[in-house]
């Protein structure tokens, strides 16, 4: 089975949510093209989390609004899968049905492909509790694939796995977004795993968006070699110092022979 799968654009516009009297989201502004994978950086707190469930619709905005491919988004996102940080499987249910969950027609087969693209084909008929940790991630990685999302929303999806792991899972990640030209945004404490992965780096800040880094680098990147590594400083610079203009020329950073 090989997917048609082209990606939803994304257009937020003047977005705010508030909860009781904290305003978390400020008239935040974002556009996403169809197939763009954008990483969405900042401390703890600033909003991420409420963003990424805004534009799943698992909840509406206090003002504001979210076009997915120019329609205003208006309840459950349809197009869209999310993706968290335990893999939430079902414990009593094999791996391939955890991955089917839901679906209704052929479900085995879409579940197998999905297992394959992650591949853990051979592993379908085993109980999550058999799993590590990473596995499982890929579980869930394959559960959000399976009904060929438009949109795939991940919410730190690899923080709690060991660093091989991680740097396994994004290359991953990486190889099926290239293959599959969905749209991805992903949460992300770790700027490294941003420049590794993202075509745009974005920060939020007071519940904007502080700072909207492009990263033109060529597939697949080394976070060792030179222009990948000055970017990731320059990042985490801006994030350790709200508020902070950028005194650097940001396009040489991408430019920058290595
Ligand atoms: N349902 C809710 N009810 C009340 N307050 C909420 C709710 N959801 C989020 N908040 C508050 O909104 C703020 C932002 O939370 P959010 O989960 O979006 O942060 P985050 O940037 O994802 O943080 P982290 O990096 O720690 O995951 C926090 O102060 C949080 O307490
Ligand atoms: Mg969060």
């Amino acid at each position: 089975m090989r997917p048609e799968i082209r990606g939803a654009s994304l257009q937020v516009r003047g977005l705010s949510k508030t909860f009781g009297k904290q305003q978390v989201l400020h008239n935040l502004d974002l556009e996403i093209a169809s197939g763009e994978f954008v990483a969405v950086v900042g401390r703890s707190g600033c909003g991420k989390s409420t963003l990424l469930r805004l534009l799943a619709g698992l909840e509406p905005p206090t003002t504001g609004g979210i076009l997915i491919n120019g329609e205003t988004l208006r309840q459950i996102n349809h197009s869209a899968r999310v993706m968290f940080q335990d893999a939430r499987l079902l414990m009593w249910r094999r791996v391939l049905e955890n991955v089917g969950l839901g679906l209704r027609h052929n479900w085995q087969i879409k579940a197998q492909w999905a297992l394959e693209q992650v591949g853990l084909a051979d592993r379908a008929q085993e109980w999550p509790a058999v799993l590590s940790g990473g596995q499982r991630q890929r579980v869930a990685l394959a559960r959000a694939l399976v009904s060929q999302p438009r949109l795939l929303l991940l919410d730190e999806p690899l923080g709690a796995l060991d660093a091989l792991t991680r740097i396994e899972m994004q290359r991953l990640i990486s190889n099926i977004w290239q293959e599959q030209k969905f749209t991805a945004l992903l949460i992300t404490h770790d700027v490294e795993e941003a420049v590794a992965l993202a075509d745009r780096v974005v920060l939020i800040e007071s519940g904007k968006v502080a700072m909207d880094f492009e990263i033109t680098l060529s597939r697949p990147r080394h976070r060792g070699d030179a222009a990948c590594a000055a970017i990731i400083e320059h990042i985490y610079e801006r994030v350790l110092n709200p508020g902070a203009t950028s005194k650097r020329n940001l396009l040489s950073l991408n430019t920058r022979s290595f």
